[in-house]
């Protein structure tokens, strides 16, 4: 619901009210963003008394108080006396880089527009949100900005937007064009980001803000293992299931900023965009930019309640497609198994063996096309390699198909190998800067998706290869960072636009392939989990999470990852021991709990396995099945973290509250450790639930206020237990 009264605009969602007001001057001024108001009766925030530093500049010689320096903005722009940072820096014609944005007139309606070129959250019904857009204007140069806001009334999450048009007879460019910006009353809060490296992803890091800029970022031309682009701000006692918290997430998979912003009154600034760093954007006259959308969240229960908000938006109201609601396969995916070191006969050995103990996808990973080998060739040349398969891929299919399994296949359309036809034909189809070394990354360059015809041509190669045989997954991979970002196609003045041109043009090639090839199972990857992202989701409904597959790491990096992302997005695998990442051995057992925590799936050679390995595959397969709608639907509960100490517990509660269950694990075992309790979450109070592992049914507040006892057989590393719940 959004209401309009005395220049106040009121954003309400079921639990969360976001005010924004029209002051005196024009300005749009913050006013509230928290636990929902019956009216937006806000008292001005500033305090006359704060002279901040005298004299201080005012923007009306009749108002000796407002200030824009020590006003909570709603879309800050730079240059009249705002030392903050800002949203939006814009250089006109003049060489100048000023602007003030006022109020020229706004619309409430129901329901939500696409955002054009770009993905974003959508409703399928107008009652589901209301959006408020509010027209902004620099009189001086005619540059229009359109604020949008939409509120998801029952998904209780607001999402905004920016898009920029040059209404004047000069052109203008953006310098920085960030997609939300709040001013919060206060500085005492705690930053939790989602940071790490390649094969450490998400990991979870909370600190105390301080005065002065905090700041997340990617350079790389992806949204990155590095940082997520996701900030949240929390009250210092906040827990999983207490405090208020506030989160932004940028729909996007480019280059991010992510920023909070401590100032001399103790205020914060909050703020999400496209990084303006070694970005600019030419606006001709009648010309428009589109800001990626960023989605905020607020929770005054804690993380759980933030995240269990996200999940809900993203599964229901970002991914799309027919495999939106449907339970995901189990899969078994060669990598780990054979690397590039195969041919039809292996394959065909591992997925028959899968196929008797009940998985249902088989993966060709890496290596199948071109003369793939290893890591140094062939990407761009997408046809099948006849001496590994010399029957070719539709015949391959064919086979595992008739093993009971359905097929899926590994591209990287993004790039480009020195040592392929496709570079050959065209060395300038990468991006690059001329007359600078074209640094390479795995052995590969970016190709330039900013061009047009470079898209189309990777479009109708992929599609062919889709199109050949029945293929219903794909793993769309992404192994490198930008570097030397250039075009080759566009003029001096707009080559600081490659880097988003870029992700537009991966949006158009994702948007056109997904939707050729609809039944299509698509899972992106980057190196692991470096693009899992909000913006891919829109495409694609599930990432691999991680290269790392050992059982440990993948606690805190699921964990991690569950603060935003929804657990059908997680793509979670068993793979072999010890382990190929870190060398760790852990049991088969655990594997498997920590990968049924996602979409589960093996990544091995299943005839390496014993006869008594390969039946607990079969019963994990079995008991995965049984559980795939509660664990991939369900509300999902953190209950221990990992990053706090030796263990780890979540647990999901089916959407009808009639199943849960609930994964409990123990890193390294402990001498005389006493009873550990496991409090669970999200059951009903009042009912009773079977317990199947203790033979037994308990109450709902039993087993949330006194918990189960954690008991292990025998001591040990590396356990986990399982409980499944039924209510009665
Ligand atoms: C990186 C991915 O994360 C891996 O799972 C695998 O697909 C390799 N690339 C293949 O090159």
């Amino acid at each position: 619901m959004i209401t309009f009264k005395d220049s106040t605009f009121h954003l309400r969602s079921q639990a969360t009210s976001y005010v924004l007001a029209i002051a005196a001057s024009g300005e749009l001024v913050h006013a509230y963003w928290g636990a929902a108001l019956r009216e937006p009766e806000v008292l001005h925030r500033f305090n006359p008394h704060d002279i901040a530093f005298a004299p201080r500049l005012l923007q009306d010689r009749d108002d000796l108080i407002f200030s824009l320096d020590t006003t909570p903005r709603e879309y800050p722009d730079y240059g009249r006396g705002d030392f903050r940072s800002p949203a939006i820096q814009v250089q006109t014609a003049d060489g100048s880089t000023i602007s003030a944005l006022r109020y020229v007139s706004h619309s409430i309606r129901p329901g939500k527009p696409a955002l054009e070129g770009l993905p974003a959250t959508y409703v399928e019904a107008d009652t589901e949100a209301d959006t408020l857009e509010i027209l902004l204007r620099d009189a001086l140069t005619g540059l229009e900005v359109a604020l949008s806001y939409t509120v998801f009334n029952e998904l209780d999450a607001i999402a905004r937007s920016a898009r920029f048009t040059n209404k004047g007879s000069q052109p203008v460019r953006l310098l920085r064009a960030l997609s939300a910006s709040v001013d919060l009353p206060e500085a005492g809060f705690e930053l939790l980001q989602l940071s790490g490296a390649w094969a450490r992803e998400r990991h979870v890091a909370r600190t105390p803000l301080r005065s002065g800029m905090q700041s997340l970022e990617s350079r790389r031309g992806a949204s990155s293992h590095q940082q997520n682009p996701f900030i949240a701000l929390l009250d210092p006692s906040a827990t999983e299931d207490t405090g208020r918290v506030y989160g932004m997430n940028l729909v996007y998979s480019g280059n991010f900023l992510a920023q909070a912003e401590v100032d001399q009154l103790a205020t914060t600034r909050i703020s999400i965009g496209i990084n303006p760093f070694d970005f600019s954007w030419l606006l001709e006259p009648g010309e428009s930019f589109q800001t990626p959308e960023a989605v905020l969240v607020f929770s005054s229960e804690g993380l759980n309640g933030l995240s269990q908000r996200y999940h809900r938006l993203y599964r229901t109201r970002l991914c799309r497609g027919l495999w939106r609601d449907k339970v995901r396969p189990i899969l078994i995916n060669n990598w780990e198994a054979t690397y590039f070191d195969f041919n039809a006969e292996k394959i065909e050995a591992i997925a028959s063996t899968a196929g008797e103990l009940g998985i249902e996808l088989f993966v060709l990973d890496d290596g199948w096309f071109g003369h793939r080998n290893d890591d140094c060739t062939s990407l761009g040349d997408w046809t099948t390699d006849l001496k590994k398969l010399p029957a070719g891929l539709p015949d391959l299919v064919g086979r595992i198909n008739a093993r009971g399994l359905r097929f899926g296949l590994w591209f990287e359309p993004e790039m480009i190998s020195p040592d392929s036809d496709l570079y050959r034909a065209h060395p300038d189809w990468c991006l690059h800067v001329a007359g600078r070394d074209r640094t390479e990354g795995r052995q590969q360059l970016v190709l330039d998706f900013s061009r047009p015809e470079v898209c189309d041509a990777i479009i109708e190669k992929i599609s062919a290869v889709l199109a050949s045989a029945p293929i219903t997954y794909v793993k769309w991979d992404m192994n490198r960072h930008m570097s030397e970002i250039g075009s080759a196609s566009l003029p001096p003045e707009r080559q600081r636009e490659t880097a988003h041109r870029y992700m537009l043009g991966l949006y158009r090639v994702m948007s056109e392939i997904t939707g050729r090839f609809p039944e299509v199972l698509f899972e992106s990857c980057s190196g692991g989990g470096g693009r899992f992202d909000p913006g891919i989701l829109f495409y694609m409904p599930q990432t691999w999470t991680s290269d790392d597959s050992d059982a440990v790491e993948r606690l805190k990096i699921q964990y991690g990852t569950s603060i935003v992302y929804p657990v059908s997005a997680q793509g979670a695998h068993v793979s072999a021991c010890p382990n190929h990442q870190v060398g760790r051995v852990t049991s088969l057992a655990m594997r498997g709990h920590v990968a049924m925590s996602g979409n589960f799936g093996y990544e091995l050679d299943l005839n390496q396995l014993t006869p008594e390995e390969r039946e607990t595959v079969r019963a994990q397969v079995a008991l995965y099945k049984d559980l795939r709608g509660v664990i991939q639907t369900g509300t999902f509960y953190r209950l221990r973290s990992p990053f706090e100490g030796g263990d780890a517990a979540w647990m999901s509660v089916s959407e009808d509250g009639s199943r849960a269950v609930v994964f409990y694990f123990q890193v390294l075992a402990q001498p005389n450790p006493g009873t550990a309790l496991l409090r669970l979450r999200g059951l009903d109070a009042d009912r009773r639930y079977r317990v199947a592992e203790l033979g037994r049914s308990l109450g709902g507040d039993v087993l949330m206020n006194a918990g189960l006892r954690v008991d292990f057989p025998h001591p040990g590393d590396f356990q986990s237990l399982i409980w499944q719940l039924e209510r009665e």
